[in-house]
């Protein structure tokens, strides 16, 4: 692969040559795509609006990049291994003529329900090959996909729904999920109650029992049976939208990130090559779910679009036991492995017994993602998974980066534990103090912000771009701002230190606070509420609640589990706060804001230095959240 970057100085001078010539450098990667018809300006871009377009009137369609593109080559090849949650189910392969046959049959079936072109799908499926396929038949025909993790409750799926105004769902009868078969077609009913939709398309995998709509519901295996394997590919504008993918902000709201087609594409495909310097034959396996970007970016289109074998996991890291991963790795002889440090750190919990029984010797490149990798955790993970013999890869990026943006090059770039280390090539980062000033030179701690536009980075929200314009162009003037506060060590080496918003990040997945401070609202009893992230030692942060109640008919423990059974309900139950605290009131300064900088120095027990509390309205309310502490 005439793209890849084989040594330091090789990336040293890729890096050069992205920052200097951008758009030469940005065309010369392009090229190896295939494009009905080229662009003819690779970059237009404007911060302040914002508008970012890229490789500007080229025609595409992404899956005829994974498919046509090379299947005369590796039509045989394995696209997808699929590893069932219970170890005794056979698993699936799907070779890339096979996978390009199901996509097309698929495809089929929802044009012949009047799907095409611009209409929003919304993916809300278990994680099997089917989700994959859902994905890329929506792209083969132009219609825009909208995975939602299957964990998500019925009121968060029917949101997204109405915001994107999705015209069908395809989901599955129910989720196996170690020991629990989980209802998933049950909850996009509840779903539609609050919104609608015209089609709805069931994939039938425990076979539970469910209700189907007469004249909406169909069945996957059904609607699949009289298609043809052949559905030619839609020809899409480089800047047609390819996904909408909702992530939590610092509003209660969450907000559609979109991605389009051609720089997306390119981007995947460039970051996925380098990073993991994936070779012909390597089996590779992310074990995200395709209902985040990781599935997105890493499961999906970057391995697809490389050729690779992606391998796919349904189950969860301890059923039917703590060594589940490491069999699966044995059993398929995984390669490349990149998991979440939560997972690392839960895994670690339980000691290096189940990791003994296994034979870990195909690996050859570990990565991880989605939150900071402590130090600890870094060296468990090289010593026990690595063998001390496999390089990390500790991958900065986020739902808006479309791609990683700050990671080693796998077994190039000299590693460091806990640090993300270098820019990839077209990354132009920039730190800043609070009020702006590019922060130059090593040793220097900020605000991180990105003063050049990447090829998939977001382009809008979706249905309102000030909003888009608000979050990340107008922090900083002239940059995207992050969100993430960053450190460059004297080496130049960047060390992510987490989100400086109201964002927290649970299990390496993002809750913007106000979303979980609305739900807990919802409780007729809740007055006033207002949450913040503390230190978690398996899932990174975890949810700490301040809340003001009315205890009439209540006791403390009722109403504690009956908000946090409102929150699963509202949101889903990841954003289930692991600590409540009733507490008399809040810390608000005299304008009314609360002050978070206290609850967040309560809820993670530095209780002696509570900084400057003078301008807060009632100082004594500090000494009683303190005191009700347990
Ligand atoms: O705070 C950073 C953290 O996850 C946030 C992005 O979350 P999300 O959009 O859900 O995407 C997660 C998967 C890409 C970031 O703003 N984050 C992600 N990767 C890392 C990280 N923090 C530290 N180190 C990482 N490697």
């Amino acid at each position: 692969m005439s793209d890849r970057i084989y040594t330091l100085s090789g990336y040293l001078y890729e890096y050069q040559k992205s920052v200097t010539q951008p758009e030469e450098f940005w065309a010369r990667i392009a090229d190896s795509f295939h494009w009905r018809k080229r662009w003819s300006k690779v970059l237009k871009w404007n911060f302040d609006e914002p508008n970012v377009q890229w490789f500007i009137g080229g025609k595409l369609n992404i899956t005829e990049n994974i498919f046509e593109r090379h299947l005369f080559t590796i039509g045989d090849r394995p696209a997808i291994i699929w590893e069932a949650n219970d170890p005794n189910e056979a698993g699936r392969t799907l070779t890339y003529k096979e996978l390009f046959y199901e996509v097309n049959r698929f495809a089929n079936a929802l044009k012949s329900r009047g799907i095409g072109k611009g209409d929003k799908v919304i993916i809300y499926m278990p994680m099997v090959p089917e989700a994959a396929i859902a994905m890329l038949a929506c792209a083969r025909i132009g219609a825009i996909h909208s995975v939602v993790f299957a964990g998500f409750s019925s009121s968060a799926l029917a949101d997204r729904v109405n915001d994107c105004e999705a015209k069908a769902i395809l989901t599955s009868d129910g989720n196996f999920r170690g020991s629990k078969k989980i209802a998933v077609k049950a909850v996009v009913d509840e779903a539609l109650e609050k919104s609608s939709v015209e089609t709805v398309i069931v994939y039938e995998r425990t076979k539970q029992e469910v209700t189907m709509k007469e004249g909406r519901d169909f069945w996957w295996h059904e609607v699949i049976a009289s298609e043809s394997e052949q559905c030619p590919a839609e020809e899409m504008d480089s800047e047609d939208m390819l996904f909408i993918l909702y992530t939590s902000g610092s509003t209660g709201k969450p907000k559609g990130v979109v991605h389009t087609t051609g720089g997306y594409m390119v981007y995947s495909q460039y970051s996925f090559d380098n990073v993991f310097q994936y070779s012909e034959g390597d089996v590779y396996w992310c074990t995200a779910d395709v209902g985040w970007i990781t599935g997105h970016s890493y499961i999906v289109y970057g391995p697809l679009l490389a050729g690779a074998t992606t391998l796919m996991f349904e189950g969860v890291p301890t059923f039917p036991d703590a060594g589940r991963f490491w069999a699966v790795v044995e059993k398929h002889k995984v390669n490349v492995f990149y998991t979440a440090p939560t997972a690392i750190r839960a895994l670690q919990a339980y000691g290096t017994e189940p990791i003994q029984k296994y034979d870990l010797s195909s690996l050859k490149v570990l990565g991880s993602v989605g939150e900071p990798i402590n130090e600890e955790a870094w060296h468990w993970y090289h010593t026990h998974i690595g063998k001390n013999k496999c390089p990390i890869v500790d991958t900065w990026w986020q739902t808006e980066t479309g791609g990683i943006m700050v990671s080693p090059i796998a077994g190039i770039t000299p590693t460091k534990p806990a640090y993300a280390t270098l820019p990839l090539p077209g990354v132009q980062l920039c730190i800043v103090d609070p009020e702006g000033n590019e922060l130059t030179g090593n040793s220097v701690e900020g605000n991180l912000c990105i003063k050049f536009p990447w090829p998939s980075m977001i382009r809008t929200t979706y249905g309102d771009h000030e909003r888009c314009k608000q979050t990340y162009f107008s922090t900083y003037k002239g940059m995207y701002f992050t969100g993430d506060g960053v450190k460059r060590d004297h080496d130049g080496y960047y060390r992510i230190l987490g989100r400086v918003d109201d964002v927290i990040n649970v299990s390496g997945h993002r809750m913007g606070t106000a979303e979980v401070e609305n739900a807990i609202n919802e409780h007729p009893k809740v007055i006033e509420s207002a949450v913040v992230g503390y230190p978690h030692e398996v899932k990174g942060q975890g949810i700490y609640a301040y809340v003001i109640a009315d205890l009439t008919n209540r006791t403390e423990d009722n109403l504690i589990n009956e908000i946090k059974e409102m929150v699963s309900k509202i949101i889903g139950p990841i954003a289930k706060p692991d600590k409540i605290q009733l507490v008399p009131g809040l810390p608000k300064t005299r304008s009314g804001k609360i002050m978070r900088r206290i609850l967040r120095k309560v809820a993670e027990g530095s209780l002696d230095n509570m900084g400057d509390t003078s301008t807060l309205l009632d100082p004594d309310v500090v000494t009683k959240i303190i005191e009700g502490k347990k």
